[in-house]
């Protein structure tokens, strides 16, 4: 089957297709329309970025593609297709293991991401146990090789720390280490470089290139950094208060922005 996206930007390999989704908030007093009818495509290998102002709405969308949205949220319409299946329309019971099975996440606070009680070595054990029925022994070798993966040195080391005793940036490489030990087929990176400082970014951003070079991921990176985006990214989606005003490859945004919104956000990025 053919998908598209805005621009005509083709591909059979699409990961993620959401269509049409609108997700309110349900307040006392009001709803908010967080996101209003919806389309955004993540192809194979490919990062789409979702940029947008703070509270335009891009981790709603991550969370509802992830299925953990915040209880007062309310779909009303649309339909989220995660490797060819609308993840909205399956049983409930289903729902949590189809998206984790195929689904990665990290979240721009590493540090709170991980169990603090847990040695880095424990966490990564227990995520490949998740996944793959082996032995510990088994697992705590797949588990160091994750970490040589994401250029972690040491790794001996560092499976016997605890997540207070890492720098920042640390800390993301396990938690892409994690997220990366099943493969997913769509890692969603939800401002994962905006609590680590500038050199850093660089490298993290690295790792999720050779992950998606590596591994063939789809990657949705939520950002509102467009120097990120004009360093890493494949297709772009500008998103403003709910509504995805703009979308096409990065060099279509880049070079031909059409919706005064995007403008505004390159102006303020020079
Ligand atoms: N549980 C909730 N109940 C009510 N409103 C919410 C809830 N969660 C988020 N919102 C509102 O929904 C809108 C979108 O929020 P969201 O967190 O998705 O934005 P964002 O683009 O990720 O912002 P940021 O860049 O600051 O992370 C905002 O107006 C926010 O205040
Ligand atoms: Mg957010």
């Amino acid at each position: 089957m053919q998908y598209k996206i805005d621009k005509g930007v083709r591909s059979e390999n699409v990961i993620l297709d959401i269509r049409d989704l609108s997700l309110d908030y349900v307040m006392p007093d009001q709803n908010i329309h967080a996101v209003i009818d919806l389309k955004l495509v993540a192809r194979m290998g490919k990062i789409t970025a979702l940029v947008g102002e703070s509270g335009s709405g891009k981790s709603t969308v991550a969370l509802a593609v992830m299925g953990i949205q915040d209880k007062n949220a309310v779909i009303s319409n649309g339909e989220i297709y995660l490797a060819g299946t609308d993840v909205l329309s399956l049983p409930k019971k289903d729902k949590r293991s189809y998206i984790s099975n195929r689904v990665g996440i990290i979240f721009q606070d590493p540090i709170d991401s991980l169990n603090p009680l847990l040695t880095i070595g424990e966490q990564l054990v227990e995520a490949v146990l998740i996944h793959e029925k082996i032995t510990k022994n088994q697992a705590r070798t797949i588990a160091l090789n994750q970490l040589l993966a994401v250029s972690l040195p040491q790794p001996e080391e560092l499976m016997k720390k605890y997540p207070f005793m890492l720098s920042g940036g640390m800390c993301q490489r396990v938690m892409i280490a994690i997220a990366s030990v099943f493969r997913p087929l769509l890692l969603i990176a939800d401002e994962p470089t905006t609590a680590l400082d500038v050199t850093i970014q660089a490298q993290i951003l690295h790792q999720l290139d050779s992950m998606r070079k590596r591994d063939g991921t789809a990657i949705l990176l939520i950002t509102h950094d467009l120097g990120v985006v004009a360093e890493i990214a494949d297709d772009v989606c500008i998103m403003k208060d709910g509504h995805i005003v703009e979308s096409g490859t990065v060099d279509d945004i880049f070079y031909n922005p059409q919706h005064v919104h995007t403008r505004q956000l390159l102006a303020a990025t020079l």
